[in-house]
């Protein structure tokens, strides 16, 4: 582009890009058009519209006392790297933040997956199962007459493959106690471990003395469910047992 000359033809002074033009009260623009310099109540404020922050607004710098030392810091900055405010600042810190985080996660990730747990066993009771599953029937709320282990031995005895204990990782986790006394066959004491629920443990124990029970003959099976005992009451129904119209009684019999 031809340089301006003056009416003499001498050539012309490049403006100043620095000089302070006034637009308006307290608001100059430089020559070049870079910088506003406005007056605010703390002093004197810079924009610059060439530098953005992370909002895509001019970069501000000041309060400055005086025009002088705005001058002086649009010097700075049309000589200096960029400046960092502290807006871009807090942002580059909030996203070092974000990706150190990002990096946990993937190296959460990335951990070896947790192994699996031990497979479930179900077996026939065995000497030696009685402190373990009196654990489970007192955590079951069970209490009865007939849970130790000489009572235990005798009915496992009289029961082939029908009173069933499953265990996982060697822990005792479930129970079904099947009887049959040559008219009606009983179940006693289902009870899983809480951690166990509603994956079908309790299910499987109780099919499995339901085939040995009809294997022998067995027509009908009865259970007994404590008044109130309302899951325990669902469970049952869910396997098809209905409530029957009657009061059970009982007696203990001197030992
Ligand atoms: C009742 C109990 C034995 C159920 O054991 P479980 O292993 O969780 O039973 P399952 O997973 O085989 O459940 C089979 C079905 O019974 C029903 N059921 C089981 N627990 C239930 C509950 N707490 N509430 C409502 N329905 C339930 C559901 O229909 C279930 O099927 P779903 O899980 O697909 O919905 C167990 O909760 C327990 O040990 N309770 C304490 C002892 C007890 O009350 N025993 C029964 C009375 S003798």
């Amino acid at each position: 582009m031809p340089s301006r000359s003056t009416k003499a033809g001498a050539p012309a002074t490049p403006p100043d890009p620095a000089k302070l033009k006034r637009e308006s009260a307290g608001r100059y623009l430089t020559g070049d058009g870079r910088f506003i310099v406005e007056q605010a109540s703390g002093g004197w404020m810079v924009s610059d519209t060439e530098q953005t922050n992370e909002l895509g607004l001019p970069l501000v710098r000041g309060p400055f006392a005086t025009l002088d030392e705005a001058r002086a810091g649009m010097d700075q900055a049309r000589r200096g790297p960029a400046p960092i405010s502290s807006l871009t600042d807090r942002i580059a810190a909030q996203r070092e933040r974000a990706a150190k985080s990002a990096g946990a996660t993937k190296s959460a990730r990335t951990l070896p997956a947790r192994p699996e747990p031990p497979p479930l066993e179900i077996r026939e009771y065995r000497t030696g199962d009685g402190d373990p599953l009196r654990v489970l029937w007192q955590a079951a709320g069970f209490r009865s007459i007939g849970d130790d282990d000489a009572s235990l031995r005798v009915l496992a005895q009289r029961n082939p493959g029908m009173f069933l204990v499953a265990t996982r990782g060697g822990h005792v986790v479930g129970s079904a106690m099947g009887g049959w006394d040559g008219r009606r066959g009983w179940i006693y004491h289902v009870a899983t471990a809480p951690d166990e629920r509603r994956s079908g443990l309790a299910t499987q124990l109780v099919r499995q003395v339901e085939t040995r029970l009809q294997a022998l003959g067995c027509r009908k099976v009865n259970v007994i469910v404590r008044e109130g005992n309302v899951e325990g009451a669902a469970f049952w129904e869910a396997l098809g047992y209905a409530a029957a119209p009657t009061r059970q009684f009982g007696r203990e019999l001197p030992g």
